[in-house]
């Protein structure tokens, strides 16, 4: 078999794409506050910001699914990344474009890929509840997957330290489901594969760090994945010390300066025989 055939055939065994939001390398920052960003231009930030006062190209390695010539993408929050009336919150979270809320993204069985690595010139704080990553459904009633960081309200699950990456299911689970956690060790790529089966009702992760191949790292658990939604890239800070309703109570420190860098953000269909692109 010649090269060229070689590279036909894997080539042809990738799974089908549902949505891709790794960034071009020519991409500018004024570009995500335009229809042509891969994500939505208006959701979710503050009053008054625009995406390209709130993104950044950071200076790092790309990402393992970033390999084929795209690039990172650094999401900050500062003290006015307050949304609507959330002032308990601050937020900066990329929606994929075409992510309606009702889309294909969230039906048959689709698995979601992102890498995460930390800034350490914007470091968050680990006294604060962060949400990196999730799916927020439809009616707004729940996130049926979570990528959590710091201290969880209501405790971190037993032997997780602050510092530490947790993949939760549904958050209105009693109790909640901890897929899957690991150390947020900095200057290393994290990435995430989550395959979430919306016939079953089941969800998947798999793992690794800079360049190696994902690999699984829990069973497909029984996890209530329906409602539908959108999924969020970024980052959500609770407050601490907060009352019944943490959207719009408890306490944020001043002059927040604090960002995430994302890289490799897909979701493939995974419907066709348990399809997953474990390297790029
Ligand atoms: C990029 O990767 C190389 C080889 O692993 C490593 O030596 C270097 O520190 C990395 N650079 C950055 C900016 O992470
Ligand atoms: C971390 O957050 C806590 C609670 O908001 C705050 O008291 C503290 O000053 C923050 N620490 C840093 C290093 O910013
Ligand atoms: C890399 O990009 C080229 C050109 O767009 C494409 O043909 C190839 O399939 C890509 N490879 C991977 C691994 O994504």
């Amino acid at each position: 078999m010649s090269f060229a055939t070689l590279a036909a055939v894997v080539a042809a065994q990738k799974c089908p794409l549902q949505f891709d939001g790794r960034i071009p390398k020519d991409a500018t920052l004024d570009s995500f506050d335009t229809s042509s960003s891969p994500f939505n231009d208006a959701y979710v930030i503050g009053g008054n910001q625009k995406w390209s006062s709130i993104l950044q190209f950071p200076t790092v390695n790309s990402s393992l699914f970033d390999a084929n010539g795209t690039k990172a993408l650094e999401v900050t929050i500062s003290s006015s990344s307050i949304f609507q009336s959330q002032t308990g919150f601050r937020r900066s979270e990329l929606l994929p474009a075409s992510n309606s809320g009702t889309d294909p993204s969230t039906a048959g069985v689709k698995t979601i890929h992102f890498s995460v690595q930390k800034d350490t010139s914007r470091p968050l704080n680990t006294s604060h509840e962060y949400q990196l990553f999730f799916l927020e459904s439809n009616d707004y009633s729940t996130n049926q997957v979570v990528l959590k960081y710091g201290s969880i309200i209501g405790g971190n699950p037993s032997g997780v330290s602050s510092d530490s990456l947790m993949v939760m299911g549904n958050v209105n689970a009693k109790p909640v489901v901890n897929l899957y956690s690991t150390k947020f060790t900095p200057g290393t790529w994290h990435n995430f594969a989550i395959t979430l089966n919306f016939n079953a009702g089941t969800t998947q992760v798999y793992y690794s760090t800079n360049n190696a191949p994902l690999a699984s790292v829990s069973k497909a658990v029984k996890n209530d994945v329906s409602g539908q939604g959108e999924y969020h890239f970024g980052i959500l800070k609770k407050p601490t010390g907060g009352g019944s309703d943490i959207t719009k109570s408890g306490f944020q420190e001043a002059g927040i300066n604090e960002g995430i860098i994302f890289g490799g953000i897909f979701e493939e269909d995974s419907s066709s025989s348990g399809c997953i692109s474990l390297k790029p």
